[in-house]
Protein backbone atom coordinates (compact mmCIF):
# COMPACT_ATOMS: atom_id res chain seq x y z
CA UNK A 1 0.00 0.00 0.00
CA UNK A 2 1.28 3.16 -1.14
CA UNK A 3 1.99 5.76 2.08
CA UNK A 4 1.90 9.10 0.07
CA UNK A 5 -1.26 10.27 -1.05
CA UNK A 6 -0.71 13.30 -3.87
CA UNK A 7 -2.44 16.75 -2.20
CA UNK A 8 -3.70 19.45 -4.12
CA UNK A 9 -0.49 21.14 -3.94
CA UNK A 10 1.57 18.10 -5.37
CA UNK A 11 -1.57 18.35 -8.36
CA UNK A 12 -0.72 21.54 -9.56
CA UNK A 13 2.73 21.34 -9.20
CA UNK A 14 2.73 18.11 -11.71
CA UNK A 15 1.26 19.62 -14.76
CA UNK A 16 3.61 22.99 -14.18
CA UNK A 17 7.31 21.02 -13.53
CA UNK A 18 6.45 17.45 -12.98
CA UNK A 19 7.44 14.81 -15.06
CA UNK A 20 7.13 16.87 -17.90
CA UNK A 21 10.43 18.31 -16.95
CA UNK A 22 11.50 16.11 -14.76
CA UNK A 23 11.25 12.81 -16.11
CA UNK A 24 13.80 11.32 -18.87
CA UNK A 25 11.69 10.28 -22.21
CA UNK A 26 8.41 11.79 -20.47
CA UNK A 27 6.49 12.42 -23.66
CA UNK A 28 8.31 10.03 -25.62
CA UNK A 29 7.00 7.00 -23.47
CA UNK A 30 3.60 8.44 -23.87
CA UNK A 31 3.60 8.39 -27.68
CA UNK A 32 5.49 4.85 -27.65
CA UNK A 33 2.33 3.78 -25.15
CA UNK A 34 -0.08 5.18 -27.39
CA UNK A 35 1.72 3.59 -30.60
CA UNK A 36 1.66 -0.01 -29.47
CA UNK A 37 -1.83 0.10 -28.38
CA UNK A 38 -2.82 1.41 -31.96
CA UNK A 39 -1.20 -1.05 -33.37
CA UNK A 40 -2.22 -3.73 -30.88
CA UNK A 41 -6.12 -3.30 -29.61
CA UNK A 42 -9.48 -3.28 -31.21
CA UNK A 43 -11.91 -0.23 -31.73
CA UNK A 44 -13.72 -1.02 -29.06
CA UNK A 45 -10.85 -1.76 -26.60
CA UNK A 46 -11.16 -1.15 -22.51
CA UNK A 47 -8.31 -0.35 -20.88
CA UNK A 48 -7.16 0.25 -17.18
CA UNK A 49 -4.96 2.84 -16.45
CA UNK A 50 -3.23 2.37 -13.06
CA UNK A 51 -2.07 5.78 -11.85
CA UNK A 52 -4.22 7.95 -13.60
CA UNK A 53 -3.84 11.01 -11.83
CA UNK A 54 -3.22 13.91 -13.83
CA UNK A 55 -4.43 12.09 -16.79
CA UNK A 56 -1.46 11.93 -18.96
CA UNK A 57 -1.76 8.31 -20.26
CA UNK A 58 -6.01 9.31 -20.63
CA UNK A 59 -5.15 12.52 -22.97
CA UNK A 60 -2.50 10.62 -24.73
CA UNK A 61 -4.57 7.37 -25.76
CA UNK A 62 -8.18 9.23 -25.54
CA UNK A 63 -7.46 11.00 -29.06
CA UNK A 64 -5.77 7.57 -30.58
CA UNK A 65 -9.38 5.85 -31.05
CA UNK A 66 -13.28 7.12 -30.60
CA UNK A 67 -14.21 3.58 -29.57
CA UNK A 68 -11.57 2.83 -26.86
CA UNK A 69 -13.29 2.81 -23.11
CA UNK A 70 -10.81 3.58 -20.20
CA UNK A 71 -11.18 2.81 -15.92
CA UNK A 72 -8.41 5.49 -14.71
CA UNK A 73 -7.57 4.50 -10.63
CA UNK A 74 -5.51 6.95 -8.29
CA UNK A 75 -5.80 7.25 -4.49
CA UNK A 76 -5.30 11.06 -5.30
CA UNK A 77 -8.84 12.63 -5.42
CA UNK A 78 -6.83 16.17 -6.32
CA UNK A 79 -4.75 14.15 -9.25
CA UNK A 80 -7.99 12.60 -10.45
CA UNK A 81 -9.64 15.92 -10.37
CA UNK A 82 -6.97 17.76 -12.63
CA UNK A 83 -7.26 13.98 -15.23
CA UNK A 84 -11.93 14.99 -14.82
CA UNK A 85 -10.73 19.03 -16.01
CA UNK A 86 -8.59 17.57 -18.73
CA UNK A 87 -10.55 14.95 -20.59
CA UNK A 88 -13.97 17.33 -20.24
CA UNK A 89 -12.70 20.19 -21.71
CA UNK A 90 -11.03 17.55 -24.56
CA UNK A 91 -14.64 16.17 -24.92
CA UNK A 92 -13.44 12.88 -23.65
CA UNK A 93 -14.97 12.58 -20.52
CA UNK A 94 -18.14 10.34 -21.31
CA UNK A 95 -15.15 7.43 -22.09
CA UNK A 96 -13.69 7.70 -19.05
CA UNK A 97 -15.03 6.32 -15.55
CA UNK A 98 -12.40 7.45 -13.15
CA UNK A 99 -12.33 5.67 -9.41
CA UNK A 100 -10.56 6.93 -6.41
CA UNK A 101 -8.51 4.07 -4.95
CA UNK A 102 -5.89 1.10 -5.21
CA UNK A 103 -5.42 -2.03 -7.81
CA UNK A 104 -7.49 -3.77 -5.33
CA UNK A 105 -10.59 -0.92 -5.69
CA UNK A 106 -10.44 -0.90 -9.48
CA UNK A 107 -13.42 -2.93 -11.19
CA UNK A 108 -12.86 -6.47 -12.10
CA UNK A 109 -12.76 -5.89 -16.05
CA UNK A 110 -11.51 -7.65 -17.51
CA UNK A 111 -9.54 -5.69 -19.76
CA UNK A 112 -8.19 -5.90 -22.88
CA UNK A 113 -5.06 -3.61 -21.58
CA UNK A 114 -3.48 -2.02 -18.90
CA UNK A 115 -0.70 1.14 -18.30
CA UNK A 116 1.23 2.08 -15.43
CA UNK A 117 3.59 4.74 -15.67
CA UNK A 118 5.39 6.04 -12.64
CA UNK A 119 3.55 4.82 -10.22
CA UNK A 120 5.61 1.55 -8.57
CA UNK A 121 8.98 3.35 -6.74
CA UNK A 122 5.08 4.89 -4.76
CA UNK A 123 4.56 1.23 -3.42
CA UNK A 124 7.00 -0.82 -0.62
CA UNK A 125 8.65 -3.94 -1.88
CA UNK A 126 7.42 -5.47 1.17
CA UNK A 127 4.96 -7.81 -0.63
CA UNK A 128 3.23 -4.63 -1.70
CA UNK A 129 4.69 -4.25 -5.56
CA UNK A 130 3.66 -8.17 -5.70
CA UNK A 131 0.30 -7.75 -4.65
CA UNK A 132 -0.27 -4.44 -7.00
CA UNK A 133 0.68 -6.96 -9.81
CA UNK A 134 -1.30 -9.55 -8.98
CA UNK A 135 -4.35 -7.61 -8.71
CA UNK A 136 -3.71 -5.80 -12.23
CA UNK A 137 -2.95 -9.17 -13.67
CA UNK A 138 -6.27 -10.63 -13.23
CA UNK A 139 -7.98 -7.53 -14.49
CA UNK A 140 -6.25 -8.67 -17.75
CA UNK A 141 -8.40 -11.18 -20.85
CA UNK A 142 -5.67 -13.79 -21.06
CA UNK A 143 -2.73 -12.25 -23.31
CA UNK A 144 -3.75 -8.72 -23.24
CA UNK A 145 -0.51 -6.46 -22.58
CA UNK A 146 -0.08 -4.41 -19.37
CA UNK A 147 2.48 -0.87 -20.58
CA UNK A 148 4.81 -0.32 -17.22
CA UNK A 149 7.18 2.81 -17.53
CA UNK A 150 9.29 3.82 -14.34
CA UNK A 151 12.35 4.72 -12.76
CA UNK A 152 15.20 2.68 -11.88
CA UNK A 153 17.48 2.91 -8.99
CA UNK A 154 20.04 0.62 -7.19
CA UNK A 155 20.36 1.93 -3.26
CA UNK A 156 24.01 1.11 -3.43
CA UNK A 157 25.98 4.28 -1.79
CA UNK A 158 27.84 4.95 -5.40
CA UNK A 159 25.10 3.74 -7.81
CA UNK A 160 22.14 5.99 -5.42
CA UNK A 161 24.54 9.30 -5.79
CA UNK A 162 24.66 8.83 -9.47
CA UNK A 163 20.96 8.58 -9.50
CA UNK A 164 20.78 11.47 -7.73
CA UNK A 165 23.31 13.72 -10.10
CA UNK A 166 21.35 12.33 -13.21
CA UNK A 167 17.83 13.26 -11.87
CA UNK A 168 18.99 16.84 -10.72
CA UNK A 169 21.07 17.28 -14.20
CA UNK A 170 19.00 16.19 -16.34
CA UNK A 171 15.92 18.49 -14.69
CA UNK A 172 18.06 21.20 -14.79
CA UNK A 173 18.95 21.05 -18.26
CA UNK A 174 15.06 20.87 -19.03
CA UNK A 175 14.84 24.19 -17.23
CA UNK A 176 13.06 22.82 -14.15
CA UNK A 177 13.00 25.93 -11.18
CA UNK A 178 16.39 24.45 -9.06
CA UNK A 179 14.47 24.70 -6.14
CA UNK A 180 11.87 22.21 -7.33
CA UNK A 181 14.77 20.01 -8.93
CA UNK A 182 16.15 20.06 -5.34
CA UNK A 183 13.22 19.26 -3.49
CA UNK A 184 11.80 16.54 -5.88
CA UNK A 185 15.60 14.78 -5.75
CA UNK A 186 15.52 15.20 -1.79
CA UNK A 187 11.91 13.32 -2.00
CA UNK A 188 13.48 10.28 -4.36
CA UNK A 189 15.16 9.06 -1.12
CA UNK A 190 10.94 8.01 -0.08
CA UNK A 191 10.07 6.17 -2.68
CA UNK A 192 10.54 2.07 -3.16
CA UNK A 193 12.92 2.26 -6.01
CA UNK A 194 14.28 -1.53 -6.67
CA UNK A 195 16.47 -2.67 -9.83
CA UNK A 196 15.38 -4.32 -13.13
CA UNK A 197 16.52 -7.30 -12.06
CA UNK A 198 14.41 -7.36 -9.16
CA UNK A 199 11.14 -5.96 -11.15
CA UNK A 200 11.55 -8.19 -13.92
CA UNK A 201 11.21 -11.19 -11.15
CA UNK A 202 8.10 -9.68 -9.50
CA UNK A 203 6.35 -9.41 -13.01
CA UNK A 204 7.22 -12.89 -13.34
CA UNK A 205 6.20 -14.06 -9.62
CA UNK A 206 2.41 -11.98 -10.28
CA UNK A 207 2.50 -14.65 -13.13
CA UNK A 208 2.49 -12.70 -16.33
CA UNK A 209 3.77 -14.96 -19.24
CA UNK A 210 6.22 -12.51 -20.86
CA UNK A 211 7.96 -9.73 -20.56
CA UNK A 212 9.65 -7.46 -23.26
CA UNK A 213 11.86 -4.02 -23.59
CA UNK A 214 9.86 -0.81 -25.06
CA UNK A 215 11.36 1.88 -23.87
CA UNK A 216 15.14 3.56 -22.07
CA UNK A 217 15.80 6.64 -21.74
CA UNK A 218 18.20 7.21 -18.98
CA UNK A 219 17.09 5.50 -15.90
CA UNK A 220 13.30 5.08 -17.13
CA UNK A 221 12.24 1.80 -18.91
CA UNK A 222 9.68 0.42 -20.18
CA UNK A 223 8.00 -2.75 -20.73
CA UNK A 224 5.01 -4.72 -21.97
CA UNK A 225 4.04 -8.21 -19.92
CA UNK A 226 1.13 -9.86 -21.12
CA UNK A 227 -1.32 -11.74 -18.87
C1 LIG B 1 4.23 10.58 -10.56
S1 LIG B 1 2.49 10.43 -10.68
C2 LIG B 1 2.30 9.70 -12.29
C3 LIG B 1 0.96 10.01 -12.88
C4 LIG B 1 0.78 9.48 -14.32
N1 LIG B 1 0.74 8.03 -14.33
C5 LIG B 1 1.87 10.00 -15.24
O1 LIG B 1 2.69 9.19 -15.71
O2 LIG B 1 1.91 11.20 -15.49
C6 LIG B 1 2.14 9.02 -9.65
C7 LIG B 1 0.65 8.76 -9.54
O3 LIG B 1 0.48 7.45 -8.99
C8 LIG B 1 -0.51 7.51 -8.00
N2 LIG B 1 -0.30 6.38 -7.11
C9 LIG B 1 0.58 6.26 -6.09
N3 LIG B 1 0.48 5.04 -5.53
C10 LIG B 1 -0.47 4.36 -6.23
C11 LIG B 1 -1.03 3.06 -6.14
N4 LIG B 1 -0.62 2.19 -5.22
N5 LIG B 1 -1.99 2.70 -7.02
C12 LIG B 1 -2.41 3.57 -7.96
N6 LIG B 1 -1.91 4.82 -8.10
C13 LIG B 1 -0.97 5.21 -7.24
C14 LIG B 1 -0.34 8.89 -7.37
O4 LIG B 1 -1.48 9.32 -6.68
C15 LIG B 1 -0.04 9.73 -8.60
O5 LIG B 1 -1.21 10.23 -9.21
Amino acid sequence: MTEIVFNAEMAKAYDEKGPRLLVPGYAAFLQAIATLLEADLADDASILVMGAGGGAELMALAPVRAGWRFVGVDPSPDMLGAAQAKLAEAGHAERAALHVGYAADAPEGPFDAATSCLLMPFIPDDGGKLDYLRQVRRRLKPGAPLLMVEGFASREPEAWARYLKLYITHGLLRGAPEAHVNMAAGAQAGLHYVSTARQKELITEAGFASIEPFFQALYIHGWIARA
